[in-house]
């Protein structure tokens, strides 16, 4: 339960268990851990194995029956089971005339009836069906299967979702990242794709897609437990907002050595002449990774004078893009788990493009599948908004950015130096912007009822613009559009009235004349404006009506700084409108799935 509770964040719209003793049960329920908690009280959940699910639903809605484990027909096997079987409604039609009965409208029934069916055929062992499964389903899976007539064993494979393995003192965990594991060992084995896991009698057996058996790869973890606690915090999102003055830091420690006048990424190192003769850099990533990547664009262009593209991954990957091999392509995630990302990333390589990723979870499977890459170091983030991801990945896009133009000559060296002491203030103004907070609060009362919000933003402050409504959409469930501020004029103009707020980045760089000019068209239409602006700004005070001043930066930087009040704001705004701020409705942390 407590590792449940742990990756609850993954997915969390029913929970379950299968226990095996002298009988194999399965306990599950729709919604939170905590049901399937409440609900287990009076079982008999004495057993020696076991395993656990939280489901973010995909085949099926979310209730009682479609949550896993899984049982076959028989219930003497058990399974669980994250991805999708795209071929489940061809073998399920087959596996029904032979006799099975299903009783959820999951393509994981469908899985477990086919190990059943395939051990019954062959007269094998479990192990031997499950192998010989993995070759008829179509898909991405991490499964875990658990059977009456194998009681000291537990069988799992991967391929496209994560798992990996606990290793401790007599005995081995399995889960789809770390976070359950670390209060029992930081002993960890990544499982890779087409691999087969058996724990039998106590040993651990690795084998790969051949069916060889594989020496296990065992990797020590830096994973502190307080790190994914809420160390006094009412909710994650808060802590990891309020952790960025750290996260940011850590994301630039030995890589921004300012005494030494240096810059160090070490994964750039070996690729740095490829960066300095790429003729396009393309950028991957979904969501909030997505925003980090047109900040990239900017950065990239303005102080590498390299041209960028950024793509939705899950678009990239379906379209037929040209790409070369002079062409480096950029993956951005924190999980390092997106299915899209990866998908993206696998396409580009088939085209030979060098692939550099940036994630913040260590040994993931982006992070795995990348030529190169840096790490963000902002530490586990759970809450499934992002924030602290957002910021560390647009530090260390910033690092590459200046890297690469300064070997360019694109950056020269007192623009160079310029900006790393810059970028180096830069957690200490996150900090003063978060002072800002009990101010956004009373903002926040005043909005929480809206239907509607409009974020508009220029240059670097656009992807902000986007970065802010997509947190208040997530969390609050308000309609909220970001647009480049002058776009404006082209439609969304057309929503403003006096009932409409509009958030304006309108911060002291090249385009703030411009802003303060689209701050005057909404303010003709009776728009309520909420401005970002810089501190001691004389203008924008008189036009809008609620005013947040952020410290002053560089122009290249200031997402760093000016995301954090509208992360703030989505945040109270969802708290005083009661919603699970960690947890929001349909959402997942990680979109393993297509
Ligand atoms: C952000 O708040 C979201 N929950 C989501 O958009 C997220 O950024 C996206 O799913 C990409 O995830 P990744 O960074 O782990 O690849």
């Amino acid at each position: 339960m407590k590792g449940l509770r742990r990756l609850e964040y993954r997915g969390y719209d029913s929970a379950g268990v299968a226990l095996l003793n002298d009988t194999l049960n399965v306990y599950k329920k729709k919604g939170k851990v905590q049901e399937l908690v409440d609900f287990i009280e009076e079982k008999d959940t004495h057993a020696q194995i076991g395993m656990g699910h939280t489901r973010w639903a995909t085949h099926g809605e979310p209730n009682d029956a479609n949550a896993h484990p899984h049982y076959s027909t028989s219930e003497r096997i058990a399974i669980i089971h994250n991805g999708i079987i795209e071929n489940y409604a061809a073998l399920k039609t087959h596996l029904q005339q032979q006799g099975h009965v299903f009783h959820s409208d999951t393509d994981t029934e469908v899985f477990v009836n086919l190990i059943e069916e395939i051990k019954k055929q062959n007269n094998c062992s479990l192990e031997e069906a499950v192998r010989l499964a993995l070759h008829e389903v179509v898909g991405a899976y991490a499964i875990v299967v658990l059977s009456k007539d194998n009681p000291n064993q537990l069988i799992a494979a991967r391929k496209g979702s994560p798992l990996v393995i606990g290793v401790g003192k007599d005995e081995f965990f399995l889960a789809s990242d770390a976070t359950p594991i670390i209060e029992y060992t930081n002993e960890v084995v990544y499982v890779n794709d087409y691999e087969l896991v058996v724990i039998r009698d106590g040993k651990l057996e690795i084998r790969s897609k051949e069916d060889v058996s594989q020496t296990p790869y065992i990797q020590k973890l830096e994973l502190e437990l307080e790190s994914i606690e809420k160390g006094g915090y009412e909710h994650f999102m808060l802590k990891e907002i309020f952790e960025q003055p750290r996260s940011i830091l850590d994301s630039m420690r030995g890589r921004l050595e300012l005494e030494a006048g240096h810059l160090n990424m070490g994964g750039v190192r070996a690729y740095e002449q490829k960066f300095v003769n790429a003729q396009r850099i393309i950028i991957v990533a979904c969501g909030t990774s997505w925003h980090a990547g047109l900040v990239a664009e900017y950065l990239l262009e303005d102080l590498a004078r390299i041209p960028v593209e950024v793509e939705y991954a899950s678009e990239f990957r379906y379209r037929n893009p040209v790409i070369s091999e002079r062409d480096i392509v950029i993956a951005i995630s924190q999980s390092g788990e997106t299915a899209d990302t990866l998908a993206a990333i696998e396409l580009a390589k088939s085209k030979g493009a060098t692939i550099f990723g940036i994630c913040n979870v260590v040994g993931s499977s982006i992070a795995r599948a990348t030529d190169a890459g840096a790490y963000t170091h902002a530490g586990p983030e759970i809450g499934v908004a992002s924030t602290k991801a957002f910021t560390a990945q647009v530090t260390v896009l910033t690092l590459l950015a200046m890297i690469v133009g300064h070997k360019r000559g694109t950056l020269s060296d007192v623009k160079l130096r310029e900006l790393m002491v810059e970028l180096s203030n830069i957690p200490s103004k996150v900090e003063q912007a978060l002072l800002l907070d009990t101010e956004i609060k009373q903002i926040a009362e005043i909005f929480k009822d809206v239907p509607n919000f409009l974020y508009l933003g220029r240059g670097y402050n656009f992807p902000v613009a986007l970065e802010g409504a997509l947190k208040l959409k997530e969390i609050s469930y308000i309609h909220a559009e970001g647009y480049p501020a002058a776009e404006m004029k082209h439609g969304p103009i057309a929503l403003i009235d006096e009932n409409m707020p509009v958030v304006v980045i309108a911060t002291k760089d090249s385009s703030y004349e411009k802003v303060v000019s689209n701050i005057q068209e909404v303010k003709a239409r009776k728009g309520r404006i909420i401005a970002v602006v810089t501190e001691g700004d004389q203008v924008i005070p008189a036009m809008a009506e609620f005013v947040i001043e952020v410290p002053a930066t560089s122009e290249v930087l200031m997402p760093l700084v000016s995301v954090v009040p509208l992360q703030l704001l989505s945040y109270h705004i969802a708290v005083l409108r009661g919603c699970n701020v960690d947890q929001p409705r349909n959402l997942a942390k990680s979109v393993t799935v297509e």
